[in-house]
């Protein structure tokens, strides 16, 4: 059977969340369980310099990250889960792919281009104004990523989709240069019907909008997370419209079908703000208590998250390193003898 290769990348800059949960980490869990899939998942913590420089950060996040997919079950004898840092071959070849890859194309990036419309809308005389090489250059980062473990499918947000149309491009620019077939380009898989969850303010859960549920947080913290969430001035007894509730969508997409159905009946039935809050929060708290017992304990225990990361990368770096090797040979920097 050859197996469809899923990989994808998660950026190291932030604690997880309810919408990170629900839109990535969920699927690719699941995923990575199915027999005709073979998945390569990694902490893309060298495009986490890109946009933070706050050391403790990243590091705190790189383990965050990785102790949530571990708690939530990601099997890691089925799945590839490594660090981008652990792998040097990837940096590596971003330089190879760097030298076919027209800057042309990197000006029309949508990170580069909203950092120029920034500064055009701040009338900023440099267009470049805060623009590292690194940001200007990412594409060409994550092209590495992709192309050095021959992915097929690439799933990701609509907003990355123009991302790996530029690993296409840079990869068959390679192959064609070289004349040959080093790389296997990629497809985007973008969910239509992947749920955008919304945060505590209604609009789209973010970091960037401050408005997050972290997924771990205590009991406490979440009852009072979820009693923050953004509801109306209906009183008790009124009936309310769970289609435009924020706390209905969060409940609807942990909970069931007929849990869903029962409760868009309570919404018809007036359930007043406070009650409904009080049964998301157990619903919520009752589903993530287990994983949250293990991520605890995952965090006292960073020395295991560490070997499980040493061992991805062995397995990532066995693939890695030959075709880098045939990479460097046939760009002409092959051994003498
Ligand atoms: N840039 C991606 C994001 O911000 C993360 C990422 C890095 C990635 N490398 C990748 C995703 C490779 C898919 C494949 O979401």
């Amino acid at each position: 059977m050859t197996k469809t290769r899923v990989l994808t990348g998660i950026t190291t800059t932030g604690t997880p969340h309810l919408g990170n949960y629900v839109g990535a980490i969920k699927p690719a869990i699941e995923a990575s369980q199915r027999p005709d899939v073979d998945s390569f998942y990694f902490l893309a913590d060298l495009h986490a310099l890109i946009k933070c420089q706050d050391p403790k950060r990243v590091q705190q996040s790189r383990l965050e990250i990785a102790a949530t997919w571990l708690a939530l079950g990601l099997d890691t004898d089925n799945a590839v889960f490594y660090r981008q840092s652990d792998i040097p071959e990837i940096p590596e070849l971003t330089w190879m792919l760097s030298c076919v890859c027209a800057k042309g194309l990197m000006n029309r990036a949508h990170a580069y281009k909203a950092a120029v419309a920034e500064n055009e809308e701040l009338g900023h005389q440099d267009m470049d104004k805060g623009v590292s090489m690194g940001l200007f250059g990412y594409p060409v980062l994550m092209a590495a990523d992709i192309l050095m473990f021959n992915a097929n499918k690439v799933p990701v947000g609509r907003d990355q989709i123009q991302h790996i149309e530029m690993a296409r491009d840079m990869g068959g620019r390679f192959n064609h240069l070289y004349k040959g077939q080093y790389f296997t380009l990629p497809e985007a898989v973008v969910d239509d019907k992947m749920e955008v969850l919304n945060g505590l303010d209604g609009r789209k859960m973010s970091k960037s909008y401050n408005n997050t549920i972290p997924l771990f947080v205590s009991e406490k913290k979440l009852q009072k997370l979820v009693r923050k969430i953004k509801t109306n001035s209906l009183e008790p007894g009124e009936p309310k419209d769970p289609d435009s509730c924020t706390l209905f969508q969060i409940f609807s997409a942990f909970a069931s079908a007929e849990e869903t159905a029962t409760m868009r009946a309570d919404y018809e039935n007036g359930i007043g703000w406070g009650e409904a809050k009080d049964r998301v929060f157990e619903y919520l708290n009752a589903h993530l208590r287990e994983p949250r017992e293990r991520y605890n304990a995952l965090l006292e225990d960073p020395g295991h998250i560490e070997n499980v990361l040493k061992q991805g990368a062995e397995k990532a770096r066995a693939e890695a390193q030959p075709l880098m090797e045939r990479v460097r040979e046939v760009a002409g920097l092959g051994r003498f003898v």
